[in-house]
């Protein structure tokens, strides 16, 4: 993609569940100098709480089953196109995106990924940093590659772990930094820095 041309960048966000990062996302391309604007909400899920988001700001949404990846990514990619979309953002999608897709939609693709990475890719990583007895751990906003979680790192903010650590009271702690980390992410990719 080319440097960012002060025009305000077609975006989808991506979800398959509660959508607390799409609210935030929803909230910060309202402002007057907010670089992207979200057109439209992705869903693989039908029943995601997220959605609600989407509806509250008259945001197209598109639901996909992903029962077929292959037809599913088909029809994402035309409606993608459609709506000349030009960035992605995958905000606690469940689905593995494949090569292909990434190839042929040919934009960025940024997601969310709750701990430091390259430690604790996929699922679970609450439970394994506190298993771990990490001292920190913190969220990733980086590049979609094929790989799982391997990107090129954009932005990452760590919180430190406390020593009665729960799973839950981690999972809230690094929910609030991501909602602001997410936005700050996207302004650095756009402006290049
Ligand atoms: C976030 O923790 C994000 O890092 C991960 O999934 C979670 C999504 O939360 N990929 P929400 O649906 O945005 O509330």
């Amino acid at each position: 993609m080319e440097k960012f041309d002060g025009k305000k960048i077609n975006t989808a966000v991506f979800i398959s569940g509660r959508g607390s990062n799409l609210k935030s996302l929803i909230k910060y391309n309202k402002k007057k100098n907010s670089l992207f604007k979200i057109i439209l909400v992705i869903s693989d899920n039908p029943k995601a709480k997220g959605l609600v988001y989407a509806k509250r700001s008259n945001i197209k949404k598109y639901i996909v089953n992903f029962k077929n990846k292959n037809i599913s990514e088909k029809k994402l990619l035309k409606k993608l196109f459609y709506y000349n979309i030009n960035l992605i953002c995958l905000a606690g999608f469940m689905r593995i995106l494949s090569g292909n897709f990434l190839k042929k939609f040919k934009h960025p693709i940024l997601n969310i990924h709750p701990s430091l990475l390259p430690k604790y890719k996929g699922l679970n990583t609450h439970r394994r940093v506190i298993q771990n007895n990490e001292k920190y751990s913190g969220s990733t906003v980086h590049l979609v590659t094929s790989k799982l979680d391997s990107g090129k790192i954009i932005l990452q903010k760590r919180v430190k772990i406390s020593k009665y650590e729960k799973e839950n009271t981690l999972e809230k702690k690094i929910l609030k930094i991501e909602h602001r980390l997410y936005c700050m992410a996207i302004k650095k990719f756009l402006l290049n820095l």
